[in-house]
């Protein structure tokens, strides 16, 4: 079983590149099933989440070939309405977007319902309003998404009551396919909306406004394939960004949309970390003290509920209470066992979570209990004098390309180990990092 290993403690310094989006790159692969050309997505990650949509992709027929580490070309032209294995759709949050280019494509679907981190009850209610609203009949029974369009889809006028990510991303998917104009009131507004619209307008398509409150489709026209390159990835660059402050270092992160990150930056400089904006980079170098400081997640541009256990780190190490609410996931707090192993002084109250502050961690075996809880781990661990070992590692692999490797060139003491079954303490103190 492989772990990851840190000997904490020290300053990170240096230059870090960022990968490409993994929340973008997830959606962008499944919107390629609506082209019928070749497309070539560039600056993907290279995580597990993306493997598993590419191996779904295959799983229906389409041509999928690696041209580097980062770059994949797609051909669905011969792509089949038929349905992909349920062990691969269930692997990942982002199958659901199957459903959407589908049923737009064919007019029917029959996908199994998506799994992905679990965060408590995570329901497709707005996905299956959407794709009613455009004409098709949907059946949720059977634990599939079975959906049929009498006729293809056409365009309607969308409203979602909530904002959600996931949402957006298969109604735009879906109406490009649909016949006439649909409008998407109320959608969300995250960088990956508008880079999955972008790159379906780099296929042809004709989408105003994604990134604004209302989104206007123009559906119904021939896609063709085209060559695209995915944006960094916010969560990935603020998660460094979170590291350098944690471990009272500075790092130059390195291929960012200064912009997407300005949730973060200014959280962060409200705790007296210094951010420095540059024209693809940020600057993150501690600051004397780091002050306590209240968040609350939002949608974008709020602050984003995919850094909130990473920040939770910093609110522990900040010199004062703190507290953080978090208004997306209701169970998003199981890191916090993980790092009260560690010393850290948390109560969570009615999705709120409360910091003591001033926590000197201890180093522990702790577990990556979803994506964005393990990269807390990480990053406590980087900041704890004494030797942590993190399990469940795959976890974090599903969203972050690389992290030991990126790490160890900024100077922590990381390693991943392949530990055998019955490791013991004496085994973790023996390893060489
Ligand atoms: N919601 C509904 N009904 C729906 C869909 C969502 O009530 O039909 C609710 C959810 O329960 C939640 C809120 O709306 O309270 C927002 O959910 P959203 O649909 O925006 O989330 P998602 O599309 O399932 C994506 C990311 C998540 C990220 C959220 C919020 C992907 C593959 N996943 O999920 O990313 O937390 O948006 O920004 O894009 C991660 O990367 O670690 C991750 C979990």
């Amino acid at each position: 079983m492989e772990k990851i290993v840190i000997d904490g403690g020290y300053a990170l310094s240096g230059k870090v590149d960022i990968s490409g989006m993994k929340n973008a790159a997830v959606a962008v692969i499944f919107a390629a099933v609506v082209s019928s050309g070749v497309c070539v997505i560039d600056n993907l990650p290279e995580i597990s989440d993306v493997a598993d949509c590419l191996a779904i992709l295959q799983s229906v027929g389409a041509r999928v070939r690696m041209l580097s580490r980062n770059k994949v070309e797609i051909d669905a032209t011969d792509i089949r309405d038929m349905e992909a294995p349920l062990e691969l759709v269930r692997k990942i949050r982002a199958s659901y977007y199957l459903a959407g280019a589908m049923l737009g494509r064919f007019g029917k679907v029959k996908v199994g319902l998506p799994g992905g981190c679990n965060f408590g009850v995570r329901p497709i209610d707005l996905h299956v309003k959407a794709f009613e609203m455009l004409g098709a009949t949907v059946d949720l029974s059977g634990g599939c998404i079975d959906a049929f369009a009498e006729g293809g889809l056409k365009g309607a006028h969308i409203y979602f009551d909530s904002c959600s990510v996931g949402a957006t991303i298969n109604a735009i998917i879906a109406a490009v396919m649909a016949e006439g104009l649909t409008v998407i009131e109320n959608p969300a507004k995250e960088p990956h909306i508008v880079d999955v619209a972008n790159f379906l307008s780099a296929c042809g398509a004709d989408i105003r406004g994604a990134g604004t409150s209302v989104i206007k489709i123009y559906g119904g026209k021939p896609l063709h394939g085209c060559e695209y390159a995915i944006i960094p990835d916010m969560i990935e660059a603020g998660t460094f960004m979170v590291a350098a402050a944690a471990t009272k270092g500075g790092l130059y992160i390195n291929g960012v949309i200064p912009k997407h990150l300005e949730p973060i930056s200014s959280k962060l400089r409200e705790m007296g970390v210094k951010v420095e904006e540059y024209d693809q980079a940020v600057m993150v170098t501690a600051g004397k003290r780091l002050s306590p400081a209240n968040v609350k997640t939002l949608a974008y541009p709020g602050f984003p509920t995919d850094m909130h256990p990473q920040m939770a780190v910093l609110l522990c190490l900040a010199d004062g209470p703190s507290h953080l609410n978090e208004t997306i996931w209701n169970n998003r707090f199981r890191y916090v066992e993980e790092l009260q192993r560690m010393g850290a002084k948390i109560r969570v109250s009615d999705r709120t979570a409360y910091f003591e502050g001033n926590t000197v961690f201890t180093p522990s075996v702790v577990k990556a209990v979803d994506l964005r809880a393990g990269a807390a781990m990480v990053l406590a661990a980087l900041a704890t004098e004494g030797r942590t070992v993190i399990e469940d590692i795959m976890l974090i692999e599903r969203g972050y390309d690389d992290i030991v490797s990126k790490f160890r060139a900024v100077g922590a003491n990381i390693r991943k180990v392949d530990f055998p079954d019955h490791a013991t303490n004496t085994f973790f103190s023996e390893i060489k990092i």
